[in-house]
């Protein structure tokens, strides 16, 4: 009877030195197993978006006869792999030229500095990133600033009469390269 009115603590002083080991050695690895089941979720949010492949997808920007030769106009698509919750942020754009009848070049919006959007400016016949000075001409090669490359050219094709961007991912591993 008076065994059981004692405090734990007093009743855990009469632990064996092995029984103590043994909880302990418990605790430890029960808290290891715990910081795994949480770390291993946080680390694949983390580091899954670097290994994932986003798929190329095809995506009309409007009819063959929107688009008058010589012209160079901003089209807005949706980025390849929207995400439900995305909104806004899941559309993307491109400059098209249309360069003849039944041809046309795109290029990418962002520059090949540090990735701002780029503006096509119709007076000047020229590009122009609004971050740093950047310039390109008509054809993306760079005419003044520091980007250090061109601006990367999008797969433009016309199918059925519709003109169809590649879209794919913001290539940001162009500028994490340099
Ligand atoms: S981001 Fe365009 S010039 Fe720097």
């Amino acid at each position: 009877m008076a065994n059981e009115s004692r405090p734990a603590a007093e009743a855990g002083e009469q632990l064996s030195p092995e029984r103590r080991v043994f909880l302990a050695r418990l605790s430890m690895v029960l808290a290891a197993i715990g910081a795994l089941i949480v770390a291993i979720p946080v680390v694949g949010f983390i580091l899954g978006p670097l290994f994932e492949k986003f798929p190329r997808v095809w995506r009309r920007v409007g009819a063959l006869n929107d688009f008058k030769v010589g012209e160079t106009v901003k089209v807005d698509f949706l980025d390849p792999s929207p995400l439900a919750w995305a909104g806004v942020a899941a559309k993307t754009a491109a400059w098209l030229r249309r360069t003849g009848e039944g041809s046309f070049v795109a290029f990418t919006l962002h520059c090949t500095h540090l990735g701002c959007p780029v503006r096509w400016i119709a007076t000047a016949d020229l590009f122009l990133c609004p971050c740093h000075g950047g310039v390109f001409y008509a054809d993306g090669s760079v005419a003044a600033g520091p980007p250090p490359r061109p601006l990367p050219g999008v797969p433009v094709r016309v199918r059925d009469g519709q003109v169809e961007i590649l879209a794919s991912a913001v290539p940001l591993s162009r500028w994490r390269s340099r």
